[in-house]
């Protein structure tokens, strides 16, 4: 099965030190999702924002950019998603909503998410996390009810991702399986049951505009 990483960062800059703190968050997480997944790094950095917002879905397929076809088709792929944002004013981080505000629900519908946030601070992105419960819900793709987080994330991880020395590394091992477990668990799941019965006839994506699914 396959599952996309999404690294929610774009801040190049300092302080805060270190910058892009989310490529050892990801580089610990890919260690752990590679035991049940076939994982693929998306990164914002590859994905630089436009001056006029204009998602996939606003192109006619004959002139879509070959970037944003290409990540969509890679996302209409995916069994399963993994969403790691830094909290930023108590809020996932903009890199990360703004990549997936340019594709459809429907892409990512149908299929589990993962929630990872840390921050250098003491609550490890938790705020940012109960928003993107709602965010992700609205995107089709459900979370698991795990939530990893990660407090001081830049003393937690070394810069490869490895856990510093000073840390129970078997504990977040243990920790971040628990996450990647759910993740597979309804990533099968749902994928037996997407094979079953197609989830667009009863539930068709919509075209047009947001009110083809207004209350009557
Ligand atoms: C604009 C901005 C807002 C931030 N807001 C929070 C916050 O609300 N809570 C928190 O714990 N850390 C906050 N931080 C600190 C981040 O957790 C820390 O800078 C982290 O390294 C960000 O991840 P990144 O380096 O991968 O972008 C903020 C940092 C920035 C740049």
């Amino acid at each position: 099965m396959k599952a996309l990483l999404f690294l929610g960062s774009r801040r190049q800059s300092s302080p805060p030190q270190p910058s892009r703190l989310g490529e050892r968050v990801c580089a610990f997480l890919n260690a752990h999702i590679g035991s049940r997944f076939d994982a693929t790094l998306i990164d914002p950095l590859d994905y630089p924002p436009t001056e006029v917002f204009k998602p996939a879905f606003a192109y006619a397929a004959s002139n879509k950019p070959a970037h944003l076809a290409k990540l969509e088709r890679l996302i209409i792929e995916a069994d399963a998603y993994v969403m790691v944002s830094p909290e930023y004013n108590h809020s996932m981080s903009p890199a990360l909503s703004d990549l997936l505000n340019h594709f459809p629900s429907s892409a990512f519908a149908f299929k589990p998410s993962l929630i990872a946030t840390y921050s250098s601070g003491q609550w490890g992105g938790t705020r940012a996390a109960l928003n993107m419960r709602s965010y992700l819900s609205e995107l089709g793709c459900l979370p698991v009810s795990a939530m990893l987080h990660f407090p001081h994330a830049d003393k937690v991880f070394q810069a490869d991702g490895e856990p510093a020395a000073d840390q129970d590394a078997a504990r977040w091992a243990k920790y971040a399986g628990r996450g990647v477990e759910q993740l597979h668990w309804w990533a099968e799941a749902a994928g037996w049951q997407r094979e079953l019965v197609n989830p667009f006839v009863a539930s068709p994506v919509f075209k047009r505009t947001p009110v083809e699914r207004d209350a009557p």
